[in-house]
């Protein structure tokens, strides 16, 4: 198995190609190009309405976010026409921002449709901090946090090769942010020194999740463009001081 893992290291796992997408008719990305290795986790940063959260939903596939011109590869397989749960199924999981309330479906239910496996889904939803939660509808009068918990523990069900998150830690309160964080380093696999074979790419504004999960790459998303790709740290810093406004100035 080792072996095995080794050999896909350096493997291409996501390429996206020139991507523009257009929602209700208007354009968003403007030529986005981006490439995620195996291993690799990946940061976007960028201002309010930049299109981050379009670029999550259009690698993911929801019709409502349409792709006008460019490509989408997952594993080396053109996926920009498949279906979302598809996409799922080829290994590409998602957090979402603002996720829907599902009425009639206990998150009980829910954890167990995303796994692929047999799950101690009781100890899973214990370790989040939702035990009490199972027998509730999905999402349903949950608080920001206990929706994030509940996203995350969907994510740790079906174990993606691709992770995708959009502003795990926003919502969350002190006390559930280091397990927050926790969290996405196992499902990255981040808390294995080798044979690191997940990948992510994560939607942070404060940064927060650098602490838990060292990103190998950070990018700087303006008005649906990549404007910066560089260490995600330094980058941080950048914004913390002068703000977005510099990014699209900086020429570095
Ligand atoms: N479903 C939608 N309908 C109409 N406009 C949308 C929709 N989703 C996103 N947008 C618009 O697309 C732009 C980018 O939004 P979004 O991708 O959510 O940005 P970010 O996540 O960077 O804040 C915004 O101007 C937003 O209003
Ligand atoms: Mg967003």
């Amino acid at each position: 198995m080792a072996e095995k893992e080794d050999g896909m290291h350096g493997q291409t796992v996501l390429e996206i190609k020139d991507l523009h997408v257009e929602v209700e008719g208007r354009e968003i990305l403007h030529g986005v190009d981006l490439t995620i290795k195996c291993g690799e986790t990946h940061v976007l940063f960028g201002p309010n309405g930049s299109g981050k959260t379009t670029l999550l939903m259009a690698i993911m596939g929801f019709p409502r976010y349409r792709v006008t011109r460019g490509r989408i590869y997952f594993a080396g397989e053109d996926i920009t026409d498949l279906d979302p749960h598809l996409r799922a199924q080829r290994g590409i999981g998602i957090m979402f921002q603002r996720p829907p309330t599902i009425r009639g479906l206990a998150l009980r239910d829910m954890v167990r449709l995303c796994a692929s496996r047999d799950l101690d889904v009781e100890a899973m939803a214990e370790e989040m901090n939702l035990a009490e939660f199972l027998q509730r509808d999905v999402n349903y009068g949950f608080s920001g946090g206990e929706i994030k918990r509940s996203e995350l523990l969907q994510l740790l069900a079906q174990d993606p090769r691709l992770v995708l998150l959009d502003e795990p830690e926003s919502g969350v309160d002190m006390e559930n942010l280091q397990l927050v964080g926790r969290a996405i380093r196992k499902l990255l696999q981040k808390d294995r020194r080798r044979t690191r074979t997940k990948c992510g790419l994560i939607i942070t504004h404060t940064g927060y999740i650098l602490d838990y999960v060292e990103a190998d790459m950070g990018h700087v998303l303006c008005d649906g463009k990549i404007v910066c790709s560089g260490n995600p740290r330094e980058q941080l810093e950048g914004i913390r001081k002068y703000g977005f406004e510099e990014c699209a100035r900086c020429t570095r």
